[in-house]
């Protein structure tokens, strides 16, 4: 069974298939990861991650692999081990950037759909139920309005101890928004059999018992 999770970032994708992936005993992917991968590889090589131009060439020397190590998925860099050094703004930049490019994205797609081949997955991104699965048996969009993406986002960050501005961390999700649903190619949008939840009033846990039932309905 696939199960295809999409939306904007902040939405609480990856926590939320995370923790359906552990109540059903699937495996969780989180595709953000892999455009990461190539955004880390970009900025490494001081080029330029929205240029078409300076990004295709480096794809010949990119290896990304994607391991499951005791249920935590590990991402690598021509075999270094990068699955922490990819969570930075810079990094996130970087990734929104070369996700855009469609060359980036065909690189990507065969992994995407060969993991999902051989195991029963949920899987988190942009493009998941649109593209990459559209088989899959169950397709959320998940989704939650900007100001509440962005509350969650400074809260974030404070529990780890870094200061953050509601108002600059709102024009950031503002901003990747309009980026990841405005690309010409294969940008963010709900696939027609799509299921729309927005969870701005719901907590964590109503959401997962909401996708939860929602599984639970399609795999009977
Ligand atoms: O989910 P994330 O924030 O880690 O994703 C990083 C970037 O990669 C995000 O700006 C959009 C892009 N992305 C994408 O275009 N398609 C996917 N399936 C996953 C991520």
């Amino acid at each position: 069974m696939k199960i295809a999770i999409d939306g904007p970032a902040g939405a609480g994708k990856s926590a939320t298939a995370k923790a359906v992936a552990k109540e059903l005993g699937f495996i969780y992917v989180d595709t953000g990861a892999l455009y990461r991968g190539i955004g880390l590889y970009v900025i490494r090589k001081g080029a330029k991650a929205s240029s078409i131009e300076e990004v295709v060439p480096l794809l010949a020397e990119i290896k990304i692999e994607m391991k499951h190590i005791e249920n935590e998925q590990h991402i690598f860099l021509n075999g270094e081990d990068v699955s922490g050094l990819i969570r930075t703004e810079s990094v996130s930049a970087a990734a929104s950037d070369v996700s855009a490019i469609p060359a980036v994205r065909d690189f990507l797609f065969d992994m995407q759909r060969d993991i999902a081949e051989k195991n029963d997955v949920i899987m988190d991104g942009r493009d998941i139920g649109t593209v990459v699965l559209p088989d899959a048996e169950l397709k959320i969009f998940l989704t939650a309005k900007p100001e509440v993406r962005a509350e969650r986002r400074v809260k974030q960050l404070l529990e780890k101890g870094i200061e953050a501005n509601f108002d600059d961390v709102l024009a950031d999700v503002i901003q990747r928004d309009y980026n990841d649903s405005h690309r010409d190619f294969r940008p963010l949008k709900l696939a027609e059999d799509g299921i729309l939840l927005d969870n701005s009033e719901l907590s964590f846990e109503e959401t997962f018992e909401k996708i939860i039932s929602l599984a639970k309905e399609r795999m009977a």
